[in-house]
């Protein structure tokens, strides 16, 4: 009898654990120079599984020593496949390049019993074979809400080394999903999937995998084709790759299959011929209305949801991640989180009431070349999970840091004094720009007289005042707001710039107060002291901690020249010289706290004066009104030479590439 009861437990146990084991994930490829036209290509594959912990032996479970050691590799071991296509049988699986399922390990939660991983390899592939390969086995997890009722899992990839129209070889696109979101049922909710394209001018779209009918030939989903609930409910949107849907049960697993596929151009999207095909698998769990207080948590910052950001290989990247809970009494106890190899994470840590963060620490290898996804959600103690926060690294390219002003007429203009009804301000990139595809990203006019007050805002996500003309972005006030004798900052959010590269990895954010700073020439102040020969003010502005830098007024964008060098030291000096545009970049005295104080010597409304009675001083300031509605011009012009030199990728290789980019710019 207690035999029997055993044997029973053991087969339930079996039959829930055993098939139970896999949460889906995705397969990309992309040759490693898309220039080459002949011969055999390597093509870098890459897969990225993710897997219920305990169904693994403890020793095969992933730890962080296990993702800092990147040894044992973790997961099923099976063969990926050749399912369709002309490759099968001679250049894959069999006779040719094969590859398994075992990853290096990148991601775990012990809340969720989850843990993923990802590999990739070179795979030599001749010219002109296009393939789909498959991973396929079972099984899903058993409580799956809707689905076919096979809980066998498939996902097919379509390779390709058939040259595009253009000449290069196709890298597919990327997708990047947590495996597991947790959505409240019966509510409606939506969700985007974040894809993107090394080849900026494909087209994309992303489409409900089938189980037949579809360009890999082959069932695309199993187990979970059509496992989104609610009929007509369920809706997606595949140029944005945006879902509808309503989870209808509690408790339970609803799994996703989605192909995302990119079109050369209209005619092959009309004719449904992709270059690729890519499958990203992941589950909604369905929770219901936990009572009380049932806002979930939210991940707030430091870089907004679907930013891209450029890194270099060898990069010290850091990305910090702020999750803000709104529920009194709640806290946030873990992570969820889907990283590139090589990532670790620091602990969680609460530095203020309602606020707790982690930080992600990453070196990109050179072979991560590329678009690099990350997403995270926070879990909180009552297993509420937050907003899925997804970012893209473009590893290999630089993000359009703003240069700080320390080139004549090379950046931020104006700084310095000037007159009150300036309107039109620019400031250069180092690299090529566009205005950001995400609206709230945002350039701030501050009263630096007045603690920082806003003075005036304006959104580059769309706001026609902020314009963008490769090196530079132009903000014209239709009204300047300026008061006489003041002065103002600059500050920016991040993104303010986007490059153009691909997703268009954002500048940082800039919220030093000493990084743009001017001030407005009072007529009035200095009509009463004409006849007196007023000392230099220096102003002191309070920095950020970090911050040592300060402004060098040398580089007044105002039009004067500069005829002395001679530095003013601190509060108070005189300068005897003649013509008195200061420099100055001594370190103030130090005030309360520990914030490090930087000095900015500013003429004094006098000197601006007695500066235009002088000839050269005339001149100048003609040449300035001359020049301020041109100036973006002769700003651009200058930049894009020092850009070209600046730069060391070639033109030919760039023009191609901007053309490449122009679709993506249009977002
Ligand atoms: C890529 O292929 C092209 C054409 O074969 C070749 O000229 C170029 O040197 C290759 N680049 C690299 C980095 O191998
Ligand atoms: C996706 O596209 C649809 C249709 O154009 C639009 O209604 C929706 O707002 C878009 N979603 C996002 C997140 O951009
Ligand atoms: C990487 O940067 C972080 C933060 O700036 C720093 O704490 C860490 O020591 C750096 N690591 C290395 C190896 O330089
Ligand atoms: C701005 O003010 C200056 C000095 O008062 C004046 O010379 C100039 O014409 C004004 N410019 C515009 C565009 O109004
Ligand atoms: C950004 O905001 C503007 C103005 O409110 C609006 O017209 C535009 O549709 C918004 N764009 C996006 C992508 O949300
Ligand atoms: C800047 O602040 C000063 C001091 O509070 C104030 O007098 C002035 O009006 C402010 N100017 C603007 C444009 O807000």
């Amino acid at each position: 009898m207690v035999g029997t009861f055993s044997l029973i437990l053991f087969i339930l146990q079996v039959s829930f654990v055993h098939p139970s084991h896999f949460y889906g994930g995705t397969i990309t490829a992309r040759p490693y120079n898309n220039s080459q036209t002949t011969g055999t290509i390597q093509m870098i594959v890459r897969e990225r599984w993710s897997w219920r912990t305990t169904y693994y032996p403890v020793a095969s479970r992933c730890t962080s020593a296990i993702i800092a050691a990147q040894t044992p590799m973790i997961g099923d071991s099976s063969p990926v496949a050749c399912i369709s296509g002309a490759a099968c049988g001679s250049h894959w699986s069999t006779g040719g390049a094969t590859m398994n399922t075992r990853t290096w390990c990148t991601d775990f939660n012990t809340a969720l019993n989850t843990m993923s991983g990802e590999y990739y390899a070179y795979f030599p592939i001749p010219i002109n074979a296009a393939f789909s390969v498959r991973f396929s086995s079972n099984a899903w997890l058993n409580a799956l809400g809707a689905g076919t009722g096979t809980l066998s899992w498939s996902v097919v990839s379509r390779i390709s080394t058939i040259l595009r129209p253009d000449g290069y070889l196709n890298t597919s696109p990327v997708a990047v999903s947590l495996p597991i979101i947790y959505k409240q049922t019966n509510i409606l909710h939506t969700h985007v999937v974040q894809m993107s394209d090394f080849d900026g001018t494909d087209i994309l779209k992303c489409r409900w995998s089938t189980s037949s009918g579809n360009v890999n030939s082959a069932d695309e989903c199993m187990g979970i084709c059509n496992g989104v609930p609610g009929g007509v409910t369920a809706t997606l949107t595949g140029t944005n790759c945006t879902m509808s849907f309503t989870l209808t049960t509690d408790y339970w697993y609803y799994g996703v299959a989605l192909q995302i596929e990119d079109f050369y151009d209209n005619a092959a999207l009309l004719t449904n011929s992709p270059m690729s095909s890519v499958p990203i698998q992941f589950l909604f769990y369905g929770y219901p209305n936990p009572g009380g207080c049932s806002t979930p948590p939210a991940i707030v910052g430091d870089r907004p949801n679907r930013a891209c950001i450029g890194v270099m290989p060898g990069d010290n990247v850091t990305l910090r991640v702020v999750v803000e809970v709104y529920c009194t009494g709640k806290s946030i106890v873990d992570f969820i989180s889907t990283v590139p190899r090589g990532v670790t994470k620091s602990g969680i840590s609460n530095p203020t009431t309602g606020q707790y963060e982690i930080t992600l620490s990453w070196f990109p290898l050179a072979d991560q070349y590329g678009p690099q996804g990350i997403c995270m959600a926070a879990i909180d103690n009552t297993n509420i999970q937050s907003n899925q926060w997804c970012i893209t690294y473009l590893v290999g390219f630089q993000s359009p840091d703003v240069i700080r002003p320390t080139l004549v007429q090379g950046s931020a203009s104006p700084i310095g004094t000037i007159f009150q009804n300036h309107t039109v301000f620019s400031i250069q990139t180092s690299k090529y720009v566009n205005r950001p595809t995400r609206n709230q990203t945002i350039i701030y006019f501050r009263n630096a007289s007045n603690g920082g007050s806003l003075v005036q805002q304006f959104d580059c996500g769309w706001d026609p005042a902020v314009t963008y003309t490769g090196y530079t972005i132009v903000i014209r006030f239709p009204v300047a707001p300026w008061t006489p004798g003041h002065f103002f900052y600059v500050t920016m959010d991040s993104g303010v710039a986007s490059g153009t590269e691909f997703c268009g990895p954002e500048s940082a954010p800039m919220y030093d107060p000493t990084f743009w700073v001017f001030n407005i020439w009072n007529p009035a102040v200095s009509s009463t002291t004409t006849t007196t020969t007023t000392p230099f003010t220096t102003v002191t502005v309070t920095t950020k901690p970090t911050s040592t830098t300060s402004i060098n007024t040398l580089l007044t964008t105002t039009g004067i020249v500069i005829t002395t060098t001679i530095p003013a030291t601190t509060t108070g000096t005189t300068s005897t010289t003649a013509v008195t545009t200061v420099a100055s970049t001594s370190v103030g005295p130090t005030m309360s706290g520990s914030t490090t104080e930087s000095t900015v010597a500013v003429m004094y409304p006098k000197d601006f004066e007695d500066v235009c009675q002088q000839t050269v001083g005339i001149m100048s300031a003609v040449i300035m009104l001359l020049m301020m509605p041109i100036q973006t011009i002769t700003m651009y012009a200058t930049f894009t030479k020092y850009a070209a030199t600046f730069n060391p990728i070639n033109i030919k290789a760039k023009t191609r590439h901007q053309l490449r980019m122009k679709r993506i710019l249009k977002h």
